[in-house]
């Protein structure tokens, strides 16, 4: 460390560690990089070097320690307005991380976004906008989050795709004899497997003209699939196969845009207590939560998140996809 740096504030806040160097000279290349070390381990945000003519600047370089960690992150999430995106949401917030929300017009993104806001300090950190709810299976709508996440925030660090629907319906229902209907098939492949590609293909974009931090890295990208791509039951003919696409696209997505330095995982959650299961009576609810070896009971939005968090904080973490399930193997 140089002798004229000094840590003249470091501010704890929420889970946020703000941090202001002031340097009397120019930096040079090896107190850089000290500072780098420092600002890690501090997990501040940003560093203010005055020079000798007492100008500000702010240095690209350190800044992108926000690719480390959670801390300034800028994110695009996928499914925002509920469930697991909105719980993912929340968690990189509560970071201090910048959040863009996708979803349907028809979601609860409006009163999300406002409940992610609510905190005066972390309204900066947010945008939300009625005319980016969108939808994840058009290059459109989805280019225009990827461009808005760059004009908002600097660039984009982390997509996060939590957007999908299901549907429960047999190849043949021999009672009826009525085959699957081919469109509700190819609407639940659009929607998860299209839709997931489409943000990994926009998202990787923006993302390969980030400067690269430390590691050469410059972005992170999880998909959602579900146990249904392993343990795909009665009915889950569409949404088994939505999944598992998902799950065989994580590598070679992975591969890909490994010389750019983008990560790609996935992961494979169990069963979650998301709108999607609240709607369920709670004998439904009780009975599925016993299916559970360890803990016996549904996942809760933020663990998902947090395995997020730990994705994008751990750089050897790469082309996987990670079951989140407490154990669980569905019955057929
Ligand atoms: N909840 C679980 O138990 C569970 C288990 C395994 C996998 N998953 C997967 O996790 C993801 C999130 O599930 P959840 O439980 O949070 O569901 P959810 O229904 O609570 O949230 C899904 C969100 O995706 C949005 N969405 C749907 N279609 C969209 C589109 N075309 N464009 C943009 N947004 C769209 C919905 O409006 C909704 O806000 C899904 O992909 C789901 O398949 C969930």
């Amino acid at each position: 460390m140089e002798e004229n740096a000094v840590v003249v504030r470091m501010q704890k806040r929420t889970c946020v560690h703000l941090a202001i160097l002031i340097v009397n000279t120019i930096p040079t290349t090896r107190s850089v990089k000290q500072l780098r070390y420092l600002f890690h381990y501090l997990r501040a945000t940003f560093v203010i070097f005055k020079s000798e003519n007492g100008n500000n600047w702010i240095t690209k370089g350190i800044c992108l320690e926000a690719l480390q960690s959670a801390v300034r992150a800028s994110l695009l999430v996928t499914g925002g307005a509920s469930g697991l995106g909105r719980g993912t949401a929340e968690r990189f917030v509560r970071q201090g991380a910048r959040v863009i929300l996708v979803d349907l017009p028809s979601s609860q993104g409006e009163e999300v976004a406002k409940s992610l806001g609510d905190d005066a300090n972390l309204l900066q950190l947010i945008f939300h906008d009625k005319r980016y709810m969108m939808t994840v299976t058009s290059a459109e709508d989805v280019g225009k989050a990827v461009d808005l996440a760059v004009s908002s925030f600097g660039r984009l660090d982390v997509a996060v795709n939590c957007a999908g629907i299901g549907i429960a319906v047999k190849t043949y229902n021999f009672n009826k004899d009525k085959p699957h209907p081919l469109d509700a098939f190819q609407n639940v492949l659009v929607v998860n497997t299209v839709g997931s590609f489409n943000v990994i293909r926009l998202s990787a974009g923006a993302m390969g003209k980030n400067d690269p931090n430390s590691d050469g890295q410059r972005g992170v990208i999880v998909n959602t699939a579900s146990v249904a791509a392993f343990d795909g039951q009665i009915g889950q003919v569409a949404y088994s196969a939505s999944k598992g696409a998902i799950v065989g696209m994580t590598l070679p997505a992975a591969r890909d845009l490994s010389s750019q330095g983008i990560r790609v995982n996935t992961i494979a959650p169990g069963l979650y207590d998301t709108p999607l299961l609240a709607s369920l009576p709670e004998k439904v609810r009780t009975f599925l939560a016993r299916m559970v070896p360890f803990p016996q009971r549904l996942g809760q939005p933020d663990e998902y998140a947090h395995l997020v968090q730990a994705i994008v904080e751990n750089p050897m973490m790469n082309g996987e996809v990670i079951r989140l399930d407490g154990a669980i193997r569905m019955q057929p």
